[in-house]
Formats: structure tokens, sequence, C-alpha cells
């Protein structure tokens, strides 16, 4: 998933790299918003559109914006 392919490419996810790893409180399964992430417009129109469950965390987590996704939902 995103955050396991910004950890290798070293990508600054929430400002600390280290610790990409750990910002998947659930650990993939849509029941947190800890993997938050902001795309360019560019990148977020290039994936498929959010599921409901994703689209439920994402209302749930700080700062959303128009091309918020969870990370670990982004392939
Ligand atoms: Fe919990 Fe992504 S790690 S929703």
């Amino acid at each position: 998933d995103l955050l396991s392919l910004a950890h290798e490419h070293d990508i600054d996810l929430e400002g600390a790299p280290t610790q990409a790893a750990n910002l998947c409180a659930c650990e993939g399964s849509v029941a947190c918003s800890t993997c938050h992430i902001v795309l360019t417009p560019e990148h977020y129109d290039l994936l498929p559109e959010p599921e409901d469950d994703e689209n439920d965390m994402l209302d749930m987590a700080f700062g959303l914006t128009d091309t918020s996704r969870l990370g670990c939902q982004v392939k």
C-alpha cells in the first residue's frame, strides 16, 4: 500500500518518514484515520473513487481536504 511505498522511497508523510509504518493504527482495516494523507489534485485524479467505508472514516479525519485519502486504501 501507499504507506509502505512511501516508507520504501523515504517520502515524507506527515513530516516523519521513519514513522510512516506507525501511522497505521488499525493496520489498514479502515477503522481509524491515522493514515490520512492529502494528495495533489493530479495524483488524486489518478486513483479510483474512495469506497463508502473510506469516506466515512475520512469524515472523521483531522484537516480533511478535497483530495484527502486514507493511505492504507491507496494501492
Ligand atoms: Fe486505519 Fe488506514 S490504517 S484506516
